[in-house]
């Protein structure tokens, strides 16, 4: 059986896959704020080397599996640092332990929100690793009309990272293989106040529609997850799997596949 670290562990979707993956038999290693085997803010640069070193400590030195879902949805700098940085640079930091695996998988939770481009300096900055720039350009998006463009740049941004990521050297030749959900609207405490709220709800309905089941749940987007992870996945990388009951076809057209 393998090892997995599961980020944002204690609630919604993490805490669903973690579930998902102990059924299974695997042995989990959950990071969150509190209540997880490894509690650590991805927020910080500290806070992710700590997360990082523990990981590693915990697997023995091999790691099988690792899925990011801790997430704030919240317009904030601190978004930004979480959701891009408290993806892309713990996963950079245990390519050690991954590549020292047989079957190494990584599972970004993105968004079907991250087909939209978002603050393209905020994407830039991103995607240049420059955290400082990123976080002072998410303080003047925030000043501005539109800080919920924060959330779908993101997610743009930690999409094209594992796009440029899985095929550069040491990730693919290394047999570790990454690839990402694209939720739509997954019934979780993120969500939770927004879909009690009859007008807020349809809003969200009207920008992610799911006409295929409606919306998810975190046990839905777990079933999807476990398989990306698992070593039946053995050529897939770099692919979103929108898991978002058709919100990504209602919106683009049929060539973007
Ligand atoms: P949630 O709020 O239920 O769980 C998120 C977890 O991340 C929490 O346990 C929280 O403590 C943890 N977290 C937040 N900041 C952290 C930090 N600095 N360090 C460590 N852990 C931290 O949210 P949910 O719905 O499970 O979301 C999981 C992921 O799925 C997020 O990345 C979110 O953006 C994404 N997503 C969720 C959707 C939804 O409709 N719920 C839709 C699309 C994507």
């Amino acid at each position: 059986m393998a090892t997995i670290a599961v980020t944002g562990s204690a609630s919604g979707i993490g805490a669903g896959t973690a579930g998902h993956l102990v059924g299974q038999g695997h042995e989990v290693i959950g990071v969150d704020l509190a209540d997880a085997d490894v509690v650590a803010d991805l927020s910080t640069p500290d806070g992710r080397q700590q997360a990082a070193d523990r990981i590693t400590e915990l697997s023995g030195g091999t790691l099988d599996g690792l899925v990011t879902s801790a997430g704030l949805s919240t317009p904030s700098p601190t978004l930004v640092a979480v959701n891009y940085f408290g993806t892309t640079e713990l996963v950079a930091a245990l390519q050690p332990a991954l590549a020292a695996s047989t079957a190494p998988r990584v599972v970004l939770v993105a968004s079907s929100e991250a087909i939209h481009g978002g603050d393209e300096q905020l994407v830039k900055a991103c995607l240049a690793g420059d955290e400082a720039a990123a976080l002072a350009r998410a303080g003047e998006v925030m000043q501005g009309e539109l800080p919920y463009v924060l959330y779908p740049s993101s997610k743009h941004a930690v999409v094209r990272w594992m796009r440029r990521s899985c095929v550069a050297p040491g990730w693919a030749d290394a047999g570790i293989a990454m690839n990402a959900v694209g939720p739509g609207i997954v019934e979780t405490p993120m969500t939770a106040n927004l879909l009690a709220d009859e007008e807020l709800g349809k809003v969200a309905d009207a920008a992610v529609p799911m006409p295929l089941n409606g919306h998810a749940t975190a046990e839905d987007l777990a079933v999807v997850i476990g398989w990306l992870v698992s070593p039946e996945n053995g050529h897939m990388t770099g692919q979103v799997v929108f898991v978002d009951g058709g919100a990504d076809a209602t919106h683009r057209d049929d060539l973007a596949w």
